[in-house]
């Protein structure tokens, strides 16, 4: 079968990237962390004090700002770099868990990263996740996984994240970004987060991540054999 496109959305920290990198490791897919790439351009707009209510500014800033992914051989992670600069790290503090949501609301940043998602995803073969990869970025993704967990568990869980990169957060500070974070996603008039009509949804709050991934393995087998079953039926 041809590659196809498996798209993973979600509520934050509900575990979409951990699952996602394991799932592309197996099928030697390219891993898509979306939601670096709107933490990489708010770090850019923090540092460059871009006013985020002049669309003009907006535009202007998105010129100037590269994105890319590279393979870290020492860490084997794919990390975030913003204009030629390792910023895997940075993106990941709670200044920009904090100001994240209010950047991805513009329509200007959204056109232009859902332009370049849909770029790097167009040879198909990749495992995207984020907020609207089943509906706005690949509406035809073969594959679609909708997360969800309690927000406990999740603060829980960034709380871990957060002390692996260095920094010590009470949990009711996460909790509230949490909910703030969702709550703004969710509502947002632009590709809001939703669960698509044709994506399943996954409950990681007393679930492994072994048993995450199987749970997207296993409907990409079933994807694939139902299209090899499909071809070879024709006559
Ligand atoms: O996955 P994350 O928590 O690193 O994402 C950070 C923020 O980026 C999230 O709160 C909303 C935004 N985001 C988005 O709007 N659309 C995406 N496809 C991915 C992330």
């Amino acid at each position: 079968m041809n590659k196809i496109v498996v798209a993973i959305d979600g509520y934050s920290s509900c575990g979409k990237s951990t699952t996602a990198k394991i799932v592309a490791k197996e099928l030697h897919y390219a891993y898509i962390d979306t939601g670096a790439m709107y933490r990489a351009v708010t770090l850019y707009f923090q540092e460059h004090y871009i006013d985020l209510t002049n669309p003009k500014k907006v535009s202007q800033a998105l010129q100037e700002i590269h994105i890319s992914f590279e393979r870290n051989a020492r860490t084997q992670r794919n990390e975030v770099f913003l204009n030629g600069l390792n910023v895997e790290d940075e993106i990941r503090k709670m200044y920009i868990s904090n100001k994240v949501s209010e950047v991805s609301v513009i329509p200007e940043v959204r056109h232009c990263l859902v332009k370049q998602q849909q770029k790097m995803g167009k040879k198909r073969g990749v495992v995207m996740d984020g907020r609207d990869i089943g509906t706005t970025v690949f509406p035809d993704a073969e594959v679609k996984v909708f997360m969800t967990a309690d927000v406990y568990t999740r603060a829980q869980r960034r709380q871990q994240e957060l002390l692996l990169n260095g920094e010590m957060v009470p949990l009711d500070e996460i909790k509230e970004n949490l909910e703030k974070r969702d709550r703004i996603d969710s509502t947002r008039k632009e590709s809001p987060l939703v669960q698509a009509a044709d994506a399943k949804l996954l409950d990681t709050s007393h679930i492994t991540i072994d048993e995450q991934v199987d749970f997207v393995l296993n409907m990409v087998a079933a994807k694939i054999f139902q299209s090899e079953y499909t071809e070879s039926d024709k006559c």
